[in-house]
């Protein structure tokens, strides 16, 4: 709440008056727990320029109208003590080309420049026995090395194996009736054709390649909520992750349950139909693959460690996880680091992957790990299954160039394929971490990866680095290590 009290204020101007008589105050009244306290602030120039208002009492009117200049204007000189340097990191990031540039303007609303992630690649993925380099996008150091050193050590133990298990997608039509079940069931026998009809527009070209909508049903919620009910209906959708397809479908559901509810003679009086929300879900437990790998578990001996000891060591890893959710949050959060950056790099949605898989995890109702592993008859077996709904074509397949770079590097793949490749992703980064964990530790490697970070906050020299480099080439490191041998480097 904000008062203008006259009497304080003109009591507040006096005792403030250094920063009163150079013009570069404002005196507001807030009514805090109660009490009335006053807030003194620096009148500066935006102030002056928004309306000689304060910036920070008052929202900002119209902004997504604005152009990207002024848009760019208000954040600097609202935010920024050096607005001059905030504008030329935003302007570092542009592109030269303009035509990319606005590309990029247009994905979302009040774009001010673009956020640049890694692009790495991993090489020498053998899955079903051919070769791929998968593209990552991610700003974590030691992912890509992690998923690299994974393919090259199963490269010579058989590679990787994959399967899609299914690809049902999945959207709902939710809705309340307040009147009775078996009614409405046969309304729903009734309607259910032309549902279907009402929406071939939509599925028309869908069907014409083999996909479109699978099935509706209706599903009692009753025991959850009262009164509500849903159409609950099935889709493939190809190669498209189908998002607005299913959206679209499913509102046309709508619109035509309702409609013909209202001229449905079997409801009487008050046994309406209410739509409440039509929305595709993104727990898609029947989008579903699977990858794994398996050796004779002789073939798992490293330097200093039995291939028995490490299997051992690495199935107790995953029975861990799989009984300890707190082990298990950051087992599988290892494993999205591989799928979160292909399905990024692939200009697929990362959240609704993350919220589906993480669903997933927790099916049976406790949180999970999402990988498997045994020792059966000598044989070492690790194994992934998890939904996961992409697309190759349409969203940001077709726009991005960076997108359009990695599915060309992915040998252009379809949806099936390209589900396979990121659950080896994901199973590849799984066993990369839990080997380091049940073996040398995952600092070690995780910290040699950050040590080029470490060195660009310390901005180190070309010579310094070179130096640092070799130093801690056999050695562990640690963010305070480096610093004080930088300074012993600096001082001598
Ligand atoms: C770090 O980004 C991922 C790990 O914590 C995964 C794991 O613990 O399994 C290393």
């Amino acid at each position: 709440m904000l008062i203008n009290l006259s009497f304080f204020y003109k009591l507040l101007k006096k005792k403030h008056k250094n920063l009163v008589n150079r013009g570069k105050i404002l005196i507001s009244f807030h009514l805090f727990n109660g009490k009335y306290k006053y807030l003194l602030c620096v009148y500066c120039y935006l102030c002056a320029l928004y309306d000689n208002r304060h910036c920070m009492d008052k929202p900002v009117q119209g902004f997504s109208k604005l152009s990207k200049d002024e848009k760019i204007d208000w954040i600097v000189k609202t935010y920024f003590e050096n607005p001059q340097e905030a504008r030329q990191t935003l302007a570092k990031y542009w592109n030269n080309d303009s035509a990319l540039q606005k590309l990029h303007d247009e994905f979302i609303e009040n774009t001010i420049t673009n956020y640049y992630l890694p692009l790495g690649v991993a090489p020498n993925f053998l899955i079903n026995g051919k070769l791929h380099t998968l593209p990552m996008a991610i700003e974590e150091s030691s992912v890509v090395a992690a998923a690299s050193k994974a393919a090259k050590f199963w490269l010579t133990r058989g590679g990787f194996r994959t399967s899609v298990i299914d690809t049902q997608k999945i959207g709902q039509v939710h809705f309340m009736f307040n009147g009775s079940p078996e009614k409405l069931h046969s309304f729903f026998e009734h309607v259910k054709p032309i549902l279907i009809r009402d929406t071939e527009h939509i599925t028309k070209n869908m069907r014409k390649r083999g996909g479109g909508i699978l099935d509706i049903e209706l599903r009692d919620k009753t025991m959850k909520m009262s009164d509500y009910f849903q159409l609950h209906a099935t889709f493939d959708t190809l190669d498209a992750m189908g998002a607005n397809f299913i959206n679209s479908c499913l509102e046309q559901f709508a619109k035509t349950f309702e409609n013909e509810a209202e001229s449905y003679s079997g409801f009487i009086g008050e046994e309406k139909i209410q739509v409440v929300m039509s929305i595709l879900s993104n727990y898609v437990p029947d989008c579903l693959v699977r990858a794994e790998v398996h050796c004779a578990v002789r073939d798992l001996t490293e330097e200093g460690i039995s291939g028995e000891v490490f299997a051992q060591k690495f199935v107790t890893a995953i029975q861990i996880a799989d009984a300890e959710p707190h082990r298990a949050v950051t087992h599988n959060k290892g494993i999205m680091n591989g799928i979160d950056a292909m399905v990024l790099a692939t200009g697929n949605d990362f959240r609704a992957v993350e919220a589906g898989v993480h669903a997933y995890a927790c099916r049976d109702g406790t949180y999970k790990s999402l990988t498997k592993a045994e020792v059966k008859d000598g044989i070492f077996r690790s194994w992934i299954e998890i939904p996961l709904a992409l697309g190759t074509v349409g969203g940001l397949t077709s726009l991005h160039p960076l997108v359009k770079f990695a599915l060309e590097v992915l040998g252009k793949p379809n949806a099936m394929e390209l589900m396979q490749m990121v659950a080896v992703a994901g199973l590849a980064q799984n066993f990369a971490a839990v080997r380091s964990l049940v073996t040398t530790g995952i600092q070690k490697g995780h910290m040699k990866m950050h040590l080029k970070n470490i060195l660009n906050q310390l901005q180190a020299t070309e010579a310094e680095r070179k130096q640092v480099l070799d130093h801690f080439g056999d050695k562990t490191v640690t963010h305070n290590a480096v610093m004080a041998h930088v300074e012993k480097i600096r001082s001598s």
